[in-house]
């Protein structure tokens, strides 16, 4: 190994065992944070003029407030269009068809997106939505609510600009007609934007929307959080869905012994479930 790779091995060694201090006790799953967290921590330890990492460990210790913040510190903001796009099929074949046929035109199909990163989740439902399911049902209404804790995404989810590399999985035709070459990325079209409602949310703090048909929490609670927190986390999601609603999660994460009495699996493969309550 060159002196450059053991210098960059060694820095993550020592951020790893950073996480493996810090993490458990506050019920965050160290494994997942890794190098994306790195940076954000490292101006966090130079802004309160600390000495590395274990410095900041003991000064999390000693400060309750700061430790509070430690799950927004370490936050992964990371999407992308249709990401796993199996599921994306699904909902276009199968699960979105049947909610609008069997959804009453009084009231729109209610969706909600909890860590909902740049807009990429819930602007893939709204561009279903369009594409697939207007031209069908053209009674039927959706309304989408999109929340995260993060004010820099949620000003980009609104401005609807995106790099190359999120849009890899949006098919041909849908980005044709509804995206515009724009600064070496891709804007999104405005009908598509005003179809998702953005508000700023902390999971761990604030109250969800009731009464939604389907919500999409992927790489947040169930990545994430461990222990009394992600069971909490589950509980307060499951009772913000209505009875037989639906919750969908990342291809990597599941529901677990804890939640078992909470979701039942829809769909093993694509994290499909549906609330129990
Ligand atoms: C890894 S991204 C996942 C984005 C998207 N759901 C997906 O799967 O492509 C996790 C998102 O959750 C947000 N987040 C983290 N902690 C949160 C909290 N306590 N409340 C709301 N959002 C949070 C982050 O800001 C980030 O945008």
């Amino acid at each position: 190994m060159t002196g450059y790779y053991f210098l960059l091995a060694s820095r993550e060694l020592i951020f790893d065992e950073f996480l493996k201090r810090v993490c458990p006790p506050r019920e965050l799953n160290w494994r997942k944070y890794r190098r994306a967290s790195r940076r954000s921590v490292l101006s966090r330890i130079y802004q309160l003029g600390l000495r590395g990492f274990f410095e900041y460990a003991d000064y999390l210790d000693a400060n309750p407030l700061e430790a509070a913040f430690l799950p927004n510190l370490l936050k992964v903001t990371v999407s992308r269009f249709f990401r796993e796009t199996e599921l994306w099929d699904h909902l276009a074949a199968d699960i979105l068809p049947a909610m609008a046929a069997a959804h009453p035109a009084s009231r729109p199909l209610q969706v909600l997106h909890i860590g909902c990163c740049n807009g990429e989740e819930p602007y893939s439902v709204s561009l279903l939505w369009k594409n697939e399911i207007e031209p069908v049902f053209p009674g039927a209404r959706i309304s989408i609510t999109a929340m995260d804790i993060d004010q820099t995404c949620l000003d980009r989810a609104r401005q609807g600009w995106y790099p190359r590399k999120t849009l890899r999985e949006v098919p041909v035709e849908l980005q044709k007609k509804w995206f515009e070459p724009e600064d070496g990325g891709w804007r999104l079209d405005e009908e598509i934007r005003s179809m998702v409602n953005f508000t700023k949310l902390d999971l761990l703090k604030d109250h969800l929307p009731g009464q939604q048909d389907m919500v999409f929490c992927r790489y947040l609670v169930f990545t994430y959080f461990q222990g009394k927190r992600r069971r909490e986390m589950a509980r307060k999601i499951s009772e913000c869905i209505n009875p037989g609603g639906l919750l969908i999660l990342g291809r990597k994460e599941s529901i677990g012994s804890q939640e078992q009495d909470l979701f039942t699996a829809v769909h093993q493969n694509l994290k499909i479930y549906k609330n129990e309550r």
